[in-house]
């Protein structure tokens, strides 16, 4: 059980931003595709309203697809063209009206783009090699040359851009669950040679396309920029994501956010907060890296969250945000539920079952809890 006086002096501390701007509490929104947009990619009626009811002290937006030879999944949110400032200008408009502030997610897909979507016939990625896409097809991936990895480093900017001009506080690069920026990181992936500028023989190659998104957006906008990476994969080690976290540090994000390769498992069969332990080792690689850090995937009690933004009595070992995604599908304003409750001293885990309907439900025209809210 969380007392008031301990949910206050943890959840309820205010985030720092490095601009000064401070978030009024210390959990995220992890980003969420909500397949709301519209099928152009515009936000409208339908994810604005949805996007009203969200409390947090970051809410991080679905993925914002940077250039449209990215986009893997339809009712994807655009970031990819001068008209899209428009929608995400009222994005942000009703994320502020809550009193969050708001970060937009950006994202290349890179091998895992989807030509149906993306009218394209080729699919571009690190490497020559046939990749099963989200629909279960296999497509032939077609190497990118170092000209296109520029061109979409620039795209990254570009959209920074558009966001910071729609309103957003703050920049969120995906850099996780196996699209562009982390394809570029594995080696599964990343088979480029050893004379190639992003080759993907050394761990300078290998963090270099996520090192430039990152320093081309610090250059084009001047609001804190987090990434999302993945803690570990298949032959990816938490060492090596180390060796990647401080040279995102270097590059200069504030904040890394941990996620693995299945970031939405259920904490049934695995146990709450699942990255830990992966994450406790980048940590330790990077703890002087002056990075804020964050962890995702699982988190569903009060309890879990007070421990992990304590370090359970060790201040070292202290997460500074916690992100919650399905739980804020099912629970938008979990986050008020919760302090109600810790004034009377019995808090309620999130009501989330991560029964994984909610993308189902995205498949068929909208994600929402259907445990819940019914089909
Ligand atoms: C419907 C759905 C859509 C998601 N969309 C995104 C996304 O756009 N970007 C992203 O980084 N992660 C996305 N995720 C993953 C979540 O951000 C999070 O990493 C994962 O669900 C684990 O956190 P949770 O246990 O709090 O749900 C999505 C998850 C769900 C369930």
């Amino acid at each position: 059980m969380v007392d008031q006086e301990t949910w206050e002096n943890t959840v309820l501390q205010k985030l720092e931003l490095p601009n000064g701007m401070e978030a009024s509490n210390r959990i995220m929104r992890a980003a969420t595709w909500m397949g709301q947009a519209e099928e152009n990619g515009r936000c409208g009626d339908i994810i604005i309203e949805t996007y009203g009811k969200i409390r947090a002290g970051v809410v991080v937006t679905g993925f914002h697809y940077v250039m449209h030879e990215g986009q893997t999944i339809p009712r994807m949110i655009s970031n990819s063209k001068p008209q899209d400032v428009e929608g995400l200008k009222r994005l942000t408009e009703i994320i502020h009206s809550s009193g969050c502030l708001a970060a937009a997610q950006l994202v290349h897909c890179g091998s895992q783009s989807l030509p149906k979507l993306t009218g394209t016939d080729v699919v571009f990625g690190p490497s020559d090699m046939e990749v099963p896409q989200s629909d279960g097809e296999v497509v032939q991936v077609k190497a990118m040359t170092v000209d296109h990895v520029e061109n979409v480093t620039q795209a990254y900017a570009d959209a920074a851009k558009r966001s910071v001009e729609a309103g957003f506080d703050v920049i969120e690069l995906h850099g996780a669950h196996h699209y562009g920026l982390w394809q570029f990181f594995d080696p599964t992936y990343n088979k480029r040679p050893e004379d190639d500028p992003y080759t993907g023989s050394t761990i300078e190659g290998r963090s270099k396309a996520m090192v430039d998104a990152l320093r081309a957006v610090k250059n084009a906008v001047d609001v804190p920029i987090q990434v999302k990476v993945d803690s570990s994969s298949k032959i990816v080690t938490p060492e090596e994501v180390g060796e990647l976290t401080k040279r995102l540090a270097e590059a200069g994000a504030y904040c890394v956010i941990f996620s693995g390769p299945k970031p939405a498992q259920n904490p049934k069969n695995v146990g709450e907060a699942y990255f830990l332990d992966d994450a406790m080792v980048i940590r330790s690689i990077a703890r002087d890296s002056g990075l804020l850090f964050g962890l995702v995937g699982g988190i569903r009690s009060p309890e879990t969250v007070v421990k992990l933004l304590t370090g359970d009595g060790n201040s070292t070992a202290a997460f500074d945000v916690i992100q919650l995604s399905r739980p804020l599908i099912s629970e938008p304003a979990l986050l008020h539920r919760w302090t109600e409750e810790a004034k009377t001293g019995k808090q309620e885990p999130a009501r989330c079952i991560s029964c994984n309907s909610c993308f189902g439900a995205g498949d068929r025209g909208k994600v929402k809890c259907v445990q819940f809210e019914g089909e």
